[in-house]
């Protein structure tokens, strides 16, 4: 079968798309002929050894993921030779074939598409994680969300104003604003050309926001922080911009604030049922029409590279996916 390979860490123009061994699965896997792989933020980290886990080199990577079973492990009675799957790997999606864990596969909703399916679990699970067990985002209360227009950032709009939020987005571009609003934002800011913390401050009348979902980090993270108010939750989600930024603890302290991690592959790991229940929650929110992933363009497999360019140059709007 053919897939892409990191064979040394390095930029996206390392990768090699190349024929490798076909796959056989063991006890509690699943073999899926891959269809589409939504590509994530981390891909680009991971290909670089720059993520929280580094897999031996070489290897394939891609982990959200959308295809057909060829082959079922022993052990594996939820699903059939030919049942149409979504599920979640460390690595390996962006191939003809995928071994996936059998607690990772779930049947694919008859109303979405590989795209979609593709696009789904990393974002929305990330984002519906953080803002219903680590944020407790309640009704009524103010989420800002920066990075607002990104993968994890667009689910975490669409899933504030769900929760009944009102929803700040914060992005770069005035175009990738308009999608926020699209997506339900009541209120914008475009912290390329606007202050952050007195914007924050205007919008909520001096009060600050209750929550703020960070996917960015570098100097955004404090100018956030300095706008929560009192009682507020800082989600440390991811560092896009690069910089793990270094917070003065005087700023929870006065605010009464708390800053609170984020990291959903653990949670799923470590907590597989709570994850199934928050999945059957989104795929419900999904099938009733209430969330709309945004595909921001296909690429086909031989051009993974260009995709996750495009990605780590800040072009992208929503997802990208790969289709196989
Ligand atoms: N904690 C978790 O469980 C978890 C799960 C999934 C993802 N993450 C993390 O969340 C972050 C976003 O992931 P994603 O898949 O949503 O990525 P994405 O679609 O590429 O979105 C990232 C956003 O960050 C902003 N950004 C600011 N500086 C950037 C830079 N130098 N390079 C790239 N983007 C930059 C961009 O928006 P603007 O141009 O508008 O600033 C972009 O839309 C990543 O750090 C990822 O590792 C964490």
């Amino acid at each position: 079968m053919k897939a892409i390979r990191c064979k040394a860490y390095g930029p996206p123009a390392s990768l090699v798309f190349e024929e490798v061994e076909n796959l056989t699965p063991k006890a509690k896997e699943v073999l899926v002929e891959v269809k589409a792989c939504g590509l994530n933020f981390p891909d680009t980290l991971i290909i670089q050894g720059l993520y929280q886990f580094k897999p031996d080199l070489p290897f394939t990577p891609g982990s959200d993921v959308a295809g057909i079973v060829k082959e079922l492990g022993e052990g594996v009675s939820h699903l059939k030779v030919g049942q149409e799957v979504f599920g979640f790997v460390p690595h390996g999606a962006l191939a003809e074939e995928v071994l996936v864990p059998s607690n990772a596969c779930f049947p694919k909703p008859p109303q979405m598409d590989f795209p979609t399916a593709a696009s789904f679990l990393m974002a929305y699970g990330t984002s519906y994680h953080a803002l219903k067990d680590r944020g407790r985002l309640a009704e009524g209360e103010t989420l800002l969300v920066l990075g607002a227009s990104g993968g994890v950032g667009l689910a975490a709009v669409e899933l504030g104003k769900l929760m009944g939020a009102k929803v700040i987005a914060a992005a770069s571009t005035d175009d990738k604003l308009a999608l926020c609003k699209e997506y339900g934002a009541d209120e914008t800011i475009n912290y390329a050309t606007q202050d952050l913390k007195s914007t924050i401050k205007e919008l909520t009348e001096g009060k600050g926001v209750d929550v703020v979902y960070d996917p960015v980090g570098g100097a955004y993270s404090d100018a956030a922080l300095r706008g929560v108010a009192r009682n507020g939750r800082f989600l440390v989600v991811g560092f896009a911009a690069g910089d793990i930024p270094k917070i003065p603890l005087n700023l929870p302290l006065l605010k009464e604030a708390s800053i609170v991690g984020v990291f959903w592959g653990a949670f799923a790991m470590k907590n597989p049922k709570a994850n199934m229940e928050n999945t059957m929650t989104l795929m419900k929110w999904h099938a009733e029409g209430k969330l709309k992933p945004h595909i921001h363009a296909i690429y086909d497999l031989a051009d993974t590279s260009k995709a996750l360019e495009e990605m780590t140059n800040r072009k992208v709007k929503g997802k990208l996916i790969v289709k196989v």
